[in-house]
């Protein structure tokens, strides 16, 4: 790999994302003026459109459209349970409750428990089945509506998941699925089979309504490689192509690539962290910041590396002109670094104070989320 060029699939992200060259290399659309202007006319835009975290899509104008009509789309999201959820797993799933309260859409969340026994040499049937339940309790507590949303794990809903996930797979050639993931003759042949699981929620309205339903799926755009071959099958098995809306990652504490389940545990901060990991984790985090003091008054910050910056862009800072204050007392020298990431600390585990209180209150709600039919 050159040292400037980088790596994005749905197991791998290396390197700096250069996000224009992505979405060329992806065949995306990126999110223009038009498109936001048309979204706000049915919702105040989120500070992730306005900041471009949320940067570009499939057919968005298409799914709009359709709601203009009076034909409204469901919404389709996930995560592989793998460990415990981090920060920035949250960002997508902080959109799609966006979403679904400003346009009324069903929400289907699946957890993926299959997937990462497939792909996680160490992680047995039990350990990705339980996590998945570990983790709803972090989607219940961000506040999604409980009758309008639906969480499953594969392996509890199978029956209904693989008759499709069978037509899906007997149109994706041994090939594509080389081309698309970079498989190679070591992956585990259910490795090569899954992305078909993870194309039928996709479908899951359709398949009950008995009619074309559009989809939405928010994610990542490291999701993105699966919902092109979803999307490619779709009409050959008679149902609608979804669309999909991007995401930017929550960068690794550490500086490069996202923050992610398969780095440095020191690289992320975990739901259930506690404040002195989250000091510690932030503290000793790489920064913008110049070698020295003095520089750093002379020749000011680069919030545009510098994680901690991110993280108020992402998360922690939803006011627009609070930002770039933030912004212009980096850049100008007038902010220390270490002062910059004592106050992101603050707020972090304030955060997390009130984020682990409703998730422990989730425990009570789990029932209510997690189907084991569909
Ligand atoms: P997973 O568990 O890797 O990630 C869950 C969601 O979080 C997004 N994500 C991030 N977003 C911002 N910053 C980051 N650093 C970051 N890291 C991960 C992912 O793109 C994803 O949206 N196979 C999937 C599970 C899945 C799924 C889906 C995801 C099943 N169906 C439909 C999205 C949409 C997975 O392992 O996600």
């Amino acid at each position: 790999m050159a040292e400037k060029d980088f790596i994005v699939t749905p197991w791998e992200v290396v390197g700096d994302v250069d996000y224009t060259e992505l979405v060329k290399r992806f065949g995306t659309q990126e999110i223009d003026e038009a498109l936001l202007a048309r979204i706000k006319k049915h919702a105040p835009l989120h500070y992730m459109l306005r900041r471009k975290i949320f940067f570009s899509h499939r057919d968005l104008d298409w799914v709009l459209g359709e709601y203009e009509k009076g034909n409204k789309f469901f919404l389709y999201t996930g995560r592989g349970p793998s460990d415990d959820t981090h920060l920035g797993h949250l960002v997508p799933w902080i959109f799609t409750k966006y979403l679904q309260d400003s346009f009324g859409s069903k929400l289907y969340f699946q957890m993926t428990d299959d997937e990462k026994f497939l792909f996680k040499e160490k992680l047995s049937r039990e350990e990705t089945h339980s996590l998945a339940y570990e983790n709803a309790l972090d989607v219940i507590a961000l506040g999604f509506d409980s009758k309008k949303t639906m969480i499953f794990a594969d392996t509890d809903v199978i029956d209904f998941l693989y008759p499709h996930a069978l037509e899906v797979a007997k149109k994706v050639t041994f090939s594509t699925a080389k081309a698309v993931f970079g498989f190679t003759n070591e992956t585990n042949i259910g490795g090569i089979f899954f992305t078909s699981i993870q194309s039928v929620p996709a479908f899951i309205e359709s398949i009950k309504q008995k009619k074309p339903v559009p989809c939405l799926i928010p994610h990542a755009i490291d999701q993105d490689p699966h919902f092109r071959i979803t999307r490619d099958v779709a009409p050959k098995i008679g149902f609608p192509k979804p669309s999909s809306i991007h995401c930017k990652f929550l960068p690794s504490l550490k500086g490069s690539g996202k923050m992610s389940s398969s780095g440095s545990p020191d690289s992320m901060i975990y739901t259930t962290d506690s404040p002195e990991e989250v000091e510690r984790k932030i503290m000793s985090a790489f920064t913008g910041g110049r070698d020295t003091i003095e520089e750093q008054k002379r020749l000011g910050g680069r919030p545009e590396i510098c994680p901690i910056f991110s993280y108020y862009t992402f998360l922690f800072e939803t006011d627009d002109e609070k930002l770039k204050e933030i912004e212009q007392q980096c850049r100008s020298g007038k902010l220390m670094c270490g002062e910059d990431k004592a106050r992101l600390c603050e707020r972090v585990k304030k955060f997390l104070a009130e984020h682990q209180k409703n998730r422990e209150a989730a425990r009570k709600q789990l029932s209510k989320f997690m189907a084991k039919k569909i």
